[in-house]
């Protein structure tokens, strides 16, 4: 039942509730230690287990704050809560692959719907940082190297949860690209190329998802921690961009208390990890001193209110014990692997034909499920296959398969086909296989986790070498790539298909059955471009992790480490590869299909409202498949490099036709001016380029535009 008093605003109750708050109550939100069981420390009475846990106030109808991990599902961190069954939801990679904003808006009900179940009023979701170093190890938490793509996608699956009366976080804001030595490393970058790349992603998810809270990363943005990082959080987010919800640190990631108050953080998360709980008795000194005034402090716990209002977190309080319906969940998780998985070789090897005989499925645990990304945003349903993982902040995180195994779904999809099985391990005996099946699925792992970096770009070489050894006795081998990102592929020419599966979720074997067998047409485009080599890369060097320190709460090694992203700044990605004119191995937005699909009439109309771009889209195939029209936008005779400005995602059967419109994003079209702190948009002559993929130029128009300025 709704309590919802008539025509107030969440500002406005926000503002009553704040007047009705002592101090006492104001301060017990502004910093809290992770609320899972700490040594001798008890959880405090009411809370769940979880990230995070601040104290209702039942006299004012207020609830309790329980925060928990993450965007691809409601992650139980070390198992804290043993036994709680979860969703796991398909990598980032793989959501931003299917180019489908509506998928990112409902899988993002689905962790909103479990999260409310389970008693969480707070989702840490929302990773929205740009792929700037594809050996990332939390990739598979973001979404893609491109600032539309990302901002999109992260603003459709925030608002998504908070339609669910959950807050929902952005993070790690921002230019958070790497995890080894993740708390001492400064990005450096200058604002124009931030403005126009990392800093664009939030800005669009923010305007699309209206997230109630934003996380800054634990690293430094040009030498200054992004959680007291003037510029970022009271410049840009707070003032350029108008942002009215609340600043919560990352865990542990509090250095200061005025300096942080006054920079813009609003709340210290996991002080347990920090050296002082800043924000508890540091910050009320500070007050008292004058050094920050009152109402600051007021302010902080306005945003916090406010947000908390404006989701219906406090008209709809969330309580543990409500109803999941776990079976429709898996399915939804299988729909949206089934449309990110990306088709990069077929040598007429694909869809395998439903009368082979004999099949073999090679793979480490390809018996027992898929390959899960580790860390807090680890999700494990129950019956999840756990291998020893990473000590993560004190906690074992273990290595998890999501329970939904590709020998069992090649199976049951293969119809009559007697389907082998073998690790991989024994070598001798898996070639034998080989040579006797029709085709052999090769099911390639690569497994990264919150504060691990991948060393390197390539799978470990016991993968490589049977990859290549298979190949050469089954010319139908097929790989199958679970992994976090972008790996080198030394065996491409000689195998017959290549799917990128990412980590594709609880439902993801059966994606993957799918998609091998033809139920399933391939749609998805990839969100990164995958490099030939480190060596294309702007650093191609990664920092030794034993040098540095990459967790917080431990004695910081070495001195700040400072990573040069102005070599790139803002022509990320496919942005680099065009610009410093080299191949990548596969390019961002490449994909295959099982039809074909025919473009024609691009047409690109200057209105006063916005620029619209259309074009007929024909399934000329035979098969019923998705088709992404991707539209990048170039100034005509300048040395610059394409931009993704739109995209869109349609659906045709055999023969059908669509006309498909496009809106351009006009701040995609323009550059950062620093000195007069706006937006240009160049006068001239831009080609509008209709591609499949960020180099390809399939239809092409031209776009006259008069130069325009335009600011907050
Ligand atoms: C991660 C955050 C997460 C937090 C709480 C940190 O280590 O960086 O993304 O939300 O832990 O679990």
């Amino acid at each position: 039942m709704s309590n919802k008093p008539l025509n107030l605003t969440p500002d406005e109750r926000a503002e009553l509730v704040l007047q009705a708050m002592t101090n006492e109550e104001k301060f017990a939100w502004l910093s809290g230690p992770m609320a899972i069981p700490l040594g001798d420390e008890p959880l405090p009475e009411g809370a769940i287990g979880s990230a995070a846990y601040y104290p209702a106030i039942p006299r004012l109808g207020i609830p309790a704050m329980q925060q928990s991990d993450a965007s691809l599902g409601v992650s139980a961190l070390g198992n804290i809560r043993p036994g709680d069954n979860a969703t796991a939801l398909a990598s980032g990679l793989l959501l931003a692959a299917t180019f489908n904003p509506q998928m990112a808006e409902e899988t993002g009900k689905l962790v909103g719907r479990e999260a409310f179940a389970k008693g969480f009023n707070v989702q840490l979701a929302g990773g929205a940082n740009l792929i700037r170093e594809p050996r990332g190890g939390r990739n598979f938490e973001y979404l893609s190297e491109d600032p539309l793509l990302t901002g999109i996608m992260a603003g459709h699956s925030v608002r998504g949860i908070q339609s669910e009366h959950v807050v929902s976080t952005v993070k790690h804001f921002a230019v958070n690209a790497q995890e080894t030595g993740r708390v001492v490393v400064s990005s450096d970058l200058s604002e124009a190329a931030m403005r126009e790349s990392d800093l664009l992603a939030f800005e669009i998810a923010l305007e699309i998802g209206q997230a109630g809270a934003v996380m800054p990363g634990y690293n430094l943005v040009n030498g200054t921690w992004a959680s007291e990082n003037d510029f970022l959080l009271n410049k840009v987010l707070k003032g350029d961009w108008g942002y009215q919800g609340w600043v919560m640190s990352d865990w542990g990631a509090t250095h200061s208390a005025a300096k942080a108050a006054l920079a813009g953080l609003d709340v210290q998360s996991g002080a347990n990890l920090d050296k002082q709980a800043w924000f508890d008795k540091p910050l009320r000194e500070a007050v008292a001193s004058g050094e920050v005034p009152q109402a600051r402090i007021d302010d902080m716990v306005r945003r916090i209110l406010r947000s908390l209002f404006a989701v219906g977190a406090i008209d709809y309080p969330a309580r543990p014990g409500g109803d999941i319906d776990y079976m429709a969940h898996r399915l939804q998780a299988q729909r949206e692997a089934e449309q990110g998985i990306v088709l990069l070789k077929n040598a007429r090897a694909l869809p395998l034909p439903k009368g082979a005989k004999r099949l073999l499925v090679v793979g480490a645990h390809a018996d027992a499920g898929v390959l899960a990304g580790g860390g807090s945003s680890s999700v494990t349903p129950v019956g999840s296959l756990r291998l020893p993982g990473v000590d993560f902040m004190g906690i074992a995180t273990d290595k998890i398969y999501h329970p939904s195994s590709p020998l069992h779904a090649i199976r049951a999809e293969s119809g009559s086909a007697e389907v082998d099985y073998a690790s991989g391990e024994d070598v001798r005996k898996v070639t034998e296989l080989a040579q006797k099946a029709d085709a052999v699925i090769f099911i390639a792992e690569e497994w990264r986790s919150e504060a691990l970096d991948a060393e390197g770009l390539a799978l470990n070489d016991e993968q490589n070498q049977l990859i290549s050894k298979l190949a050469a006795v089954n010319k139908n081998t097929v790989v199958v790539l679970e992994t976090g990102g972008p790996v080198t592929m030394p065996w491409l020419d000689e195998v017959a298909a290549v799917l990128a599966a990412w980590y594709p979720g609880s439902g993801g074997a059966e994606a993957i059955a799918g998609v091998l067998f033809g139920r399933v047409n391939p749609s998805g485009r990839l969100p990164v471009s995958f490099p030939a080599s480190e060596q294309q890369l702007p650093n191609p060097e990664q920092l030794d992790p034993a040098t540095t320190t990459s967790m917080p709460g431990v004695p910081v090694k070495g001195d700040i480490v400072h990573i040069n992203y102005d070599i790139e700044g803002s022509d990320v990605g496919y942005r680099w590869y065009s610009r410093t004119q080299q191949t990548p191995l596969f390019r961002f937005g490449f994909g295959l299909s099982y039809t074909t699909f025919d473009w024609r009439d691009l047409k690109v109309t200057p209105n006063a409202a916005a620029i619209e771009a259309s074009l007929t889209v024909t399934n000329s195939g035979e098969r019923a498949g998705a088709d992404v029209v991707q539209l990048y936008i170039q100034p005509k005779n300048k040395a610059y490099v394409p931009r993704l400005v739109a995209f869109a995602r349609t659906e045709l059967a055999p023969g059908e036709s669509r006309v498909v419109t496009l809106t351009l994003e006009p701040k995609v079209i323009a550059c950062w001016d620093t000195t007069q702190s706006a937006w240009q948009i160049a006068q001239g002559d831009y080609d509008i380029v209709a591609g499949r993929h960020a180099e390809d130029v399939s239809l092409q128009a031209n776009l006259t535009l008069a130069a325009q300025q335009f600011s907050y």
